[in-house]
């Protein structure tokens, strides 16, 4: 549980200048997925609006980060319909295909995976450069523009390995954002980093699901995604059991299971705090 203290905005960017509010982004079917005889996921329905931030909750295994890695084309479900602003996910095949999608689709992990030998400002720089054929220029002065976005202004110059988890994982985001994705997943963002950190990182998301960028969560912070969510999703066992409001889902689950689960990840957030301060 990580306490949300909002700090004075940073410059405004415009992620997002084409948003047309309320429609649907990304939508999924009666998504199904099975490892070889095991099923994984057993019919998943789910859809977030351009400008929502959406969170996705459960317990380990329940399937979330398979649903993610579908939406982006990592791999693909045997039955069902994935849609990303109208493209139809599980037909693009071919390469040019597959990386056109996931241009659009920023993905953060919990494993940052910057390139160790470059500086940050590299790292921000070289997607847009090599993928998106921007200038040199204009990819620098855009990433000094993120790096203070995400309070690193000062670390242009500094290598990864010199920088705390949380600061790692914060240029991870701002080279996410470099893309100008019109999605982007997060995969237990904060799950790896010390605890002091995970608050700076939260932080950050918290303000580009303000702004607008729509994303899609799938967070161990409850609280966190009780503030930013506009919609959750509860998972288990390859289902989703239950999905509604945040306010709903946090303040008055209708299903049994989403409520124990709830009691148990408030019951390890407290006793994480706990821990924290001792
Ligand atoms: N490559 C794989 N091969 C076989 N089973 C897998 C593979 N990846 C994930 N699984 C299984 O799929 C289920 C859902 O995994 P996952 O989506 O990672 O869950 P979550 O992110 O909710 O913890 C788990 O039971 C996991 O063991
Ligand atoms: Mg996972």
């Amino acid at each position: 549980m990580t306490e949300l203290i909002l700090p004075a905005r940073a410059a405004r960017i415009d992620i997002a200048p084409n948003a047309r509010a309320n429609d649907v982004l990304l939508s999924l079917r009666d998504v199904h997925l099975s490892y070889v005889d095991t099923p994984v996921l057993k019919g998943i329905d789910l859809a977030v609006r351009r400008g929502e931030a959406v969170s996705i909750i459960g317990p380990s295994g329940s399937g979330k980060s398979t649903i993610l890695r579908c939406i982006n084309g990592l791999i693909a479900p045997q039955r069902g319909e994935i849609h990303v602003d109208g493209i139809d996910v599980r037909a693009q095949k071919t390469d040019p295909q597959r990386i056109a999608l996931r241009k659009r689709i920023g993905f953060v992990f919990q494993q940052y995976n910057l390139f160790p030998h470059l500086s940050v400002l590299e790292n921000l720089t070289i997607a847009p450069m090599r993928v998106l054929g921007r200038s040199r220029a204009e990819a620098e002065s855009d990433a000094h523009a993120l790096l203070a976005k995400v309070r690193l202004a000062d670390k242009a110059d500094a290598h990864p390995g010199a920088l705390s988890g949380g600061q790692q994982q914060r240029v991870a985001i701002a080279r996410t954002l470099a893309m100008r994705p019109d999605l982007i997943l997060f995969d237990e963002v904060t799950s790896a980093l010390d605890p002091e950190t995970v608050g700076e990182v939260l932080n950050v998301i918290g303000e580009l699901a303000d702004e607008g960028q729509t994303c899609v969560l799938v967070t161990h912070e409850m609280r966190f995604a009780e503030d930013i969510s506009d919609e959750v999703f509860f998972t288990e066992g390859g289902v989703i059991v239950e999905h509604g409001r945040a306010a709903q889902i946090f303040g008055n689950p209708s299903n049994d299971r989403t409520r124990l689960f709830l009691q148990r990840a408030r019951g390890e957030d407290r006793a994480g705090r706990v821990r924290r301060r001792a």
